[in-house]
């Protein structure tokens, strides 16, 4: 007969112990709590009722529900009072020798039946489960922080967990409201495995100053629609933390990329932990602040630069696809004069109805009026001559993404632009020095790399190559800021900012789905309810389309030779089978077909 989990017990009360009552109390479960010392039972007995309190204030939570949740849940100093748990999750810090002495303890006090569950981020449970005398109960129940609030509950089972104690776990999590996800006993288990070894990429980004700490965070926020960015998040979570997460999955994987960034160990040992200690990589008003300041690393606002600046008011545009489009519609609506060069008249006159159809979308909506519509529109002029890009100050390059294409435009441009014009591509991946060579004035070339659709996407990366002028890269900063989209700055290197941290990690995950370590579901799961992120990297990878995909994994593998970038097997098999995702209908899931 199933488990009914009538009665759990909690060993530490303090951040996630206290959050992990609550949880099982909301849920009509008795539940008996254990501290070290009387002091510390208060303690997380304060902390309980004022979280549920908060809730109550919230509305979250009726005042009788709290005073009945409250009833059932009882504070102890002693272990003996868990002898007839059905259950009994451990929260105390996160240390071996303590974490196998309080279950040694529980083995001598629970009843043969009893589940015992840890909630270690790190530890390795198979090592938890052999130091008692029930190995096959013993799993992994990581919930996460705040543990009331969160979905996830990442369930670790090991090679002996008893299949039936497993689901029973799981179905207790259900029980609770929570999402679980059943993963392997490896360092870091889904959610932290793939989200701490992107964090110490982004860490490894910013110690070589690849870009700086506002352009990374602002680059996966407005360019992946993460709710945080990476060294913002590294602040929250604590760089003491994560030093010891990244270091104990290390230890067991030996991948490099899990090795601290060497930065983070200068960082802890001078007491810069983050938010808790006022400073980390950002400064904050006082040690726990959430705010931000500004100190000697924050950098100007756009226009602001000592570079200074070149004027910038007619504009050109190279190309005639969705980009191209997109970016002539952009440059015209914040006033600027736009010349479009189209290789036909035809596609000339498509640009211009491409972004005439946008403006009359925004008119029925209500968002702009028939004038300014009117006005947009009498800025934007086709040819299909290179020679009106002559007077342009910038020239934005949108054609095919192929190099040869992209350098014959480069080469028509240095031959009609004006002295000092600043000549943009908007690659996605391809080196911009080369399109520079192409030039006879490679430091007035730059990328500018917008996203689809150009028009909507608030991102764009500002790449200069070692030729660009540095006053070329602030008068770009400066234009991008004008025509309210956000810019971030940053080297020529394949991925730019925002490929370059997205594509290992999905490719981590396809790794770990090749592995059998975790299903997709449970993969998309946690990094959904567990992170925050948008999407999940199965689902997200279908809809990017596992071709484009695996090409960005094997730039990414070409330029820098990491192991870990060089494409999983199975984004290979998948592309040779024609699986690419929505696109057509199957890709790591099946779709309906439109
Ligand atoms: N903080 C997080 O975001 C988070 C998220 C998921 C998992 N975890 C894991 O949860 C566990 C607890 O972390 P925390 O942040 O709640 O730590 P914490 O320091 O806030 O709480 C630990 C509590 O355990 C008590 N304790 C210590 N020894 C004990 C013993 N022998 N018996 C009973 N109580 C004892 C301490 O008095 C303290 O109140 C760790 O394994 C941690 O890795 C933490």
């Amino acid at each position: 007969m199933a488990r009914e989990f009538a009665r759990v017990g909690v060993v530490g009360l303090g951040t996630m112990g206290a959050g992990i009552v609550e949880v099982f109390a909301r849920a009509g479960i008795e539940v008996v709590a254990i501290e070290v010392d009387d002091p510390a039972v208060t303690r997380g007995r304060e902390t309980i009722e004022a979280s549920t309190q908060r809730a109550v204030d919230r509305s979250k939570l009726a005042a009788d529900d709290r005073e009945a949740l409250l009833s059932r849940v009882r504070v102890s100093t002693q272990l003996d009072d868990l002898a007839d748990a059905d259950l009994v999750v451990e929260a105390v810090p996160e240390r071996l020798d303590l974490k196998a002495e309080v279950f040694a303890a529980l083995d001598k006090v629970c009843g043969p039946e009893t589940i015992f569950a840890s909630n270690t981020s790190s530890l390795s449970i198979t090592e938890l489960s052999v130091r008692t005398e029930r190995p096959a109960q013993v799993v992994g129940m990581h919930f996460f922080n705040p543990a009331p609030v969160q979905a996830l509950v990442e369930v670790v089972r090991t090679v002996v967990t008893d299949p039936e104690v497993l689901s029973e776990v799981t179905e207790l999590a259900v029980r609770l409201g929570k999402s679980p996800v059943v993963c392997g006993d490896r360092a870091g288990f889904i959610a932290n495995n793939l989200l701490f070894t992107y964090l110490n990429q982004a860490v490894g980004m910013f110690e070589s100053h690849y870009a700086g700490r506002e352009d990374l965070d602002a680059a996966m926020r407005f360019g992946c629609g993460y709710p945080m960015g990476p060294l913002a998040l590294m602040d929250l979570i604590g760089l003491d933390t994560a030093y010891e997460i990244l270091d104990t999955m290390y230890r067991q994987s030996r991948n490099q990329r899990h090795a601290p960034a060497p930065i983070l160990k200068q960082m802890i040992t001078a007491g810069l932990l983050g938010r808790k200690s006022g400073r980390g990589f950002y400064t904050y008003a006082a040690p726990g602040s959430p705010e931000v300041v500004a100190d000697a690393l924050t950098p100007p606002p756009p226009g602001q630069e000592a570079a200074g600046q070149r004027p910038v008011q007619t504009v050109g545009v190279v190309g005639t696809g969705t980009m191209a489009t997109g970016i002539a519609e952009v440059f015209a609506k914040s006033g600027h004069d736009v010349v479009v060069r189209a290789r036909t008249e035809a596609k000339g006159e498509g640009v211009v109805a491409g972004i005439r159809k946008s403006l009359e979308k925004a008119v029925v909506k209500g968002k702009l009026t028939e004038e300014v519509r009117d006005e947009t529109l009498a800025r934007v002029r086709p040819t299909t001559s290179f020679d009106d890009l002559a007077a342009c100050d910038l020239v934005v390059e949108a054609v095919a993404e192929d190099l040869e294409v992209k350098q014959a435009v480069f080469g028509a441009l240095d031959d009609v632009c004006k002295p000092g014009a600043i000549l943009a591509t908007t690659t996605s991946s391809l080196p911009v020095v080369e399109c520079a060579a192409a030039t006879q004035r490679p430091d007035d070339v730059i990328g500018m790399h917008f996203f689809n659709p150009a028009s909507v996407m608030k991102l764009v990366e500002i790449v200069s190559p070692i030729t660009t002028s540095p006053d070329v890269t602030a008068t770009v900063r400066a234009v991008t800021a004008r025509i309210g989209k956000h810019p971030v700055l940053c080297g020529d290197r394949a991925g730019f900012i925002v490929n370059a941290l997205l594509f290992p990690y999905l490719n981590d995950a396809t790794a770990m789905l090749e592995a059998n370590y975790a299903n997709a579901d449970d993969i998309d799961s946690a990094m959904k309810n567990g992170c925050g992120l948008p999407m999940g990297p199965f689902a997200l990878l279908d809809v990017v389309g596992l071709d484009v995909s695996l090409a960005i994994e094997r730039s990414l593998y070409q330029e820098f030779r990491v192991p870990g970038f060089a494409p999983a097997p199975l984004l290979e098999h998948l592309v040779t089978a024609g699986r690419l995702g929505r696109k057509t209908g199957q890709g790591f899931r099946d779709y309906q077909k439109k």
